[in-house]
């Protein structure tokens, strides 16, 4: 029998340092990675049953004390009453300082186990485990929890650093399609600001569900490098960390605008191609072909017809802004990200005619 494939290590270089492992089998490891005496285990009820009831039982047989703490799926449960009533199920079992918080699920479930673990006795470590495509190569990564409030999503939250990330590319073979096209997008933006050669996944052959445990694991652990580096260098985004936000400008606005029908990769897909054309204008580099290939590749809802100056509110108001100055993150060249803060409207305006022109008569066309 071959021998089993070696766990890949990518190293995140914060204070206290910590490492993303990737390899298939990794769930059945887990209790061994993790030797802690309470173990709280926050997922939702379509993960609990196929990853998350098994994984209590192998810690329970370990002899931890293991709590599973199942929340209804979807981005409701980042609410201020779903993390309320974790915290008072973990007092209720008071579980103490030394307890470790596991985040098992997608980017909603990581975002909010981990805002859970860094307010629960003033903070608690926590273990991230990804098990979406966009959880591992994002949310799953980096520190940023988070909660939504009626006003908007990610408006509460924390930077919390997990102790470990563990990332199990088996559980992606059970993903729904969708969601690991979705989860793309991220991956694919990625490849775009620092790992072009990974741009090659686009095609045939590429990037898949079914690609085998020793390429998935090979792919995502140079794709997560590019995150974590950047985290590395500017864990509380003063600066760089602005580079993962290539893409998201337009996204952000398109996400508000359809109020959340449209899903974050999908408008991520759509922003890129956006940022794509707004380079290319300016003499930039021209990476709108790649753009398009990640759309076809995302398979978004079509885009609606909006009125661009229906979007424009939602960029005025994105977070990279600075004293009312609208910032940008475009690519100078393929892999070099740059932040500009002089795009005029007209610029934008022509980007957004530019991208429906090119949309037309694709099954992505604005209606
Ligand atoms: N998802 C972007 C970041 O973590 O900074």
């Amino acid at each position: 029998m071959a021998d089993p494939q070696p766990l890949l290590r990518v190293p995140v270089q914060v204070e206290p340092p910590y490492e993303v492992l990737v390899g298939p089998g990794l769930l059945r490891q887990l209790p061994e990675l993790v030797p802690a005496a309470q173990v709280a285990i926050i997922t939702d009820s379509n993960i609990a049953p196929v990853h998350a009831e098994g994984l209590a039982g192998a810690f329970r047989q370990r002899g931890a004390r293991c709590e599973l703490l199942v929340v209804p799926p979807g981005e409701g449960s980042k609410s201020v009453t779903v993390w309320a009533d974790l915290l008072e199920r973990l007092a209720a079992a008071a579980f103490s300082r030394d307890c470790v918080v596991i985040g098992l699920g997608g980017g909603v479930i990581t975002d909010l186990a981990g805002f859970v673990a860094a307010s629960y006795l003033r903070g608690v470590a926590y273990v991230s485990v990804p098990t979406s495509l966009l959880g591992m190569v994002d949310a799953g990564v980096g520190g940023k929890t988070g909660l939504n409030l009626q006003a908007g999503k990610n408006l509460v939250g924390a930077f919390w650093q997990p102790r470990l990330v563990a990332i199990d590319v088996d559980t992606l073979v059970s993903l729904p399609q969708r969601q690991f096209r979705l989860g793309a997008a991220e991956f694919f933006k990625h490849a775009l600001i620092d790992r072009p050669e990974q741009l090659a996944l686009l095609g045939q052959d590429g990037l898949a569900q079914d690609a085998g445990p020793a390429a998935l694991s090979r792919w995502l652990a140079d794709n997560i490098a590019v995150k974590a580096g950047i985290v590395a260098r500017d864990e509380r985004e003063n600066g760089v960390r602005a580079h993962l936000n290539f893409g998201h400008t337009l996204a952000h606005a398109l996400e508000g605008a359809s109020r959340h029908q449209l899903e974050h990769g999908e408008a991520v897909a759509y922003g890129v191609l956006f940022a794509a054309l707004l380079g290319r204008a300016r003499g930039l580099v021209d990476v709108v072909g790649q753009a398009l290939q990640l759309v076809e590749f995302v398979q978004p809802q079509p885009l609606h017809d909006y009125p661009f100056d229906e979007l424009t509110p939602f960029m005025a108001r994105d977070k990279k802004n600075r004293s009312g100055v609208q910032r940008f993150v475009l690519l100078a060249r393929l892999g070099q990200p740059v932040v500009v803060d002089d795009v005029t409207a007209a610029e934008l305006g022509n980007a957004w005619r530019e991208l429906r022109g090119l949309l037309e008569g694709t099954p992505w066309e604005a209606k």
